[in-house]
């Protein structure tokens, strides 16, 4: 199988998952694989329900937005990716999700702290809060890659999450552990001060 038609299928098993895990919900959140060489995207389609998504809907395109192969138009924040993999091109896949315990974080501003190893382990840090851009926007992308250096993950105020990661299962597990910290740190906060813990 080549390369492209692996990567819709993998793309369109993920981000079933991902919806099934409540990382997405509707039609909202994105996720994307890059192929480097080729300098092409692949990106879920924009506004289709993922119970119902093939592989076939899945949209290939060039970083500037030209549609390369699809049925569908791409994400609405395919912006959002595209500035991404421009500046950290050593990335093969990006999760953008609605996650609630993280959106609301970031819906108050809040970067998720570092009261659990996994957040140092798997996410590099603190997770900070993007500045908030217009979505479908150029400047949601700028801001995120801004939050982004040396992280796993970051928060999009007033919107979401993205994750990163150098493949699909990376970029999915650190979506899940985003989620995950916000959870704990939202429950902690109701029985008291969360502790931060001190680097690795
Ligand atoms: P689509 O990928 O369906 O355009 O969803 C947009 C979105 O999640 C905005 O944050």
């Amino acid at each position: 199988m080549d390369r492209i038609q692996a990567l819709r299928e993998e793309i369109t098993a993920t981000a079933k998952q991902a919806f099934e895990q409540k990382l997405f919900a509707g039609t909202s959140g994105n996720l994307s694989a890059y192929i480097k060489e080729e300098n092409l995207i692949l990106i879920t389609p924009t506004c289709v329900r993922y119970e119902t998504m093939v592989p076939e809907d899945i949209v290939v395109i060039r970083p500037d937005g030209e549609k390369v192969e699809g049925h569908y138009e791409p994400s609405s924040e395919w912006r959002l990716h595209a500035a991404i993999y421009k500046a950290y091109p050593e990335l093969g896949s990006i999760f953008h999700t609605h996650s609630p315990y993280a959106t609301a974080f970031a819906v108050v501003h809040q970067p998720i702290e570092t009261t659990l190893i996994e957040t140092y382990f798997f996410l590099g840090g603190e997770v900070r809060c993007a500045e908030y851009a217009t979505p479908g926007t150029w400047a949601v992308g700028e801001n995120a890659v801004l939050a982004l250096k040396d992280r796993g993950g970051c928060l999009l105020n007033n919107h979401g999450v993205v994750a990163v990661g150098k493949d699909i299962p990376e970029a999915h597990l650190r979506a899940e552990y985003i989620e995950d910290a916000a959870k704990i740190g939202f429950f902690a906060r109701q029985l008291g001060e969360p502790v931060i813990l001190p680097k690795l």
